[in-house]
């Protein structure tokens, strides 16, 4: 009998050797648009707030609130990521927001689906509910384009009968862990492979990985950033990229969840303690007691009106870095990274000399297994790379981890 120390390293020595080397040519990049909606109802506290409750709620078994409520802030936030997809022959082009916290790729939201030749009804009934919306309809298999003749045959995707929550946008591009979408499809326990996973499983990637590279915003024009499948593209990030596994604590372990403690300045503020990598968030979250600790430090006040800490030209001087240790290593954000980008303080209706810090209350305490979420403002400082082979995810230092924009 192999003692479990033992299968321990075996399988450890097994994730070693399994370490997916990079094959340029087997890359698919497709472009990433940020855009930025001015004239949001909710404040990007309120929307983020709303998002970590349901994802944590979702995956602590909890019944889904199906109780409609009012002025529901949209699904993506005041900023968000979307990438435009082909579906179908003849293909139509779908605006679909990149979301690493769920794994379900749907369309209809906005454009409604079109029937083409390689539609085909599964039969399954599927719903998903964020945090700020849903959408209910019928599962389909289809052709999926992503771009320079790049097709997967029989995608798995939803097609919305009914959807709340959602603007400007046709659907979502899942690519969270598989297992997300465990329970999303009625009466059926089936998982629905992702995108990821069918580009893996036919041939078209060489690792089942996706990384992703976003910038700073500094202005209201859209700026591109890259999602790429199969690999890395080192083009992207200066830094080696440092890997750290899937945390084992519920329900961080869901997601693209990590361990990781918060340093201000030289002060300790939060032990090692789970929570998720997301692009669906905007700012940085903080369980309720360790984002107090940060207030207190910085002595920043919270702006109702904006749904953010206020900071004085003084205390912004005065700010340290504050450092987040995952697996070993140390990812600053500076002080100019954890400000909301100054020329754009009219679009969360700020005060245009007024300083905002893009550190959040999650919104619950700590010490419940989803402590954290190190949403947009943090990726747009450092590369991330998201390994299902490996069960880890990535993170590397680029050109704008250090950058002066905000
Ligand atoms: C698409 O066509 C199939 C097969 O004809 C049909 O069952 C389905 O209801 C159609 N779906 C939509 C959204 O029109
Ligand atoms: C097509 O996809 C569905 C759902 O993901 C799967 O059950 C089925 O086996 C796939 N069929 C083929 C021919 O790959
Ligand atoms: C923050 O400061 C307030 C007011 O001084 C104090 O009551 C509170 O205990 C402090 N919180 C933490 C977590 O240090």
């Amino acid at each position: 009998m192999i003692s479990s120390s033992l299968l321990t390293t075996l399988l450890l020595s097994l994730a070693v050797a399994s370490t997916p080397t990079v094959i340029q040519d087997s890359l698919v990049t497709l472009p990433i648009a940020k855009r930025i909606n001015a004239n949001s109802k909710a404040t990007i506290l309120e929307h983020d707030q709303a998002r970590a409750q349901e994802l944590r709620r979702s995956h602590e078994g909890r019944q889904r609130d199906l109780n409609p409520r009012e002025n529901v802030p949209a699904v993506n936030g005041v900023v968000d990521y979307t990438v435009k997809v082909q579906i179908g022959s003849p293909p139509t082009s779908y605006t679909l927001l990149v979301d690493t916290g769920s794994s379900n790729t749907w369309v209809g939201a906005g454009k409604p689906y079109r029937n083409t030749s390689t539609s085909a009804p599964t039969g399954q009934k599927v719903s998903v509910v964020y945090g700020s919306g849903y959408f209910d309809g019928d599962e389909y298999t289809d052709t999926v384009n992503l771009g320079s003749g790049l097709t997967i045959k029989n995608q798995s995707i939803g097609v919305a009968s009914s959807t709340q929550g959602f603007k400007d946008l046709d659907g979502i591009l899942g690519i969270g862990p598989v297992d997300l979408t465990s329970g999303t499809l009625i009466d059926d326990g089936s998982l629905i492979p992702t995108i990821t996973d069918n580009l893996f499983s036919q041939h078209r990637i060489k690792s089942n990985l996706v990384s992703i590279s976003l910038s700073p915003a500094t202005s209201l024009s859209s700026i591109h950033g890259e999602l790429t499948f199969g690999g890395i593209d080192s083009s992207k990030h200066k830094g080696p990229i440092h890997y750290a596994p899937i945390t084992s604590t519920s329900s961080a372990s869901a997601f693209w969840g990590i361990d990781q403690s918060i340093r201000y300045g030289s002060t300790t503020i939060q032990s090692t303690t789970a929570g998720i990598v997301d692009t669906g968030t905007t700012l940085v979250l903080l369980a309720s007691d360790i984002f107090e600790q940060y207030q207190n430090h910085t002595g920043a006040v919270f702006d109702s009106k904006v749904g953010l800490l206020r900071l004085t030209k003084i205390q912004y001087k005065n700010l340290h870095s504050l450092y987040f240790h995952i697996h070993g290593i140390d990812f600053e954000l500076t002080p100019n990274a954890q400000i909301w980008p100054r020329s754009l303080n009219s679009v969360i209706d700020g005060d245009p000399d007024s300083i905002y810090s893009i550190i959040g209350n999650l919104g619950s305490n700590s010490g419940q297994g989803f402590d954290f979420v190190n949403g947009m403002t943090f990726l747009e400082r450092y590369y991330s790379v998201y390994d299902t082979t490996n069960r880890r995810v990535g993170l590397a230092t680029t050109s704008n981890t250090f950058a002066e924009t905000n």
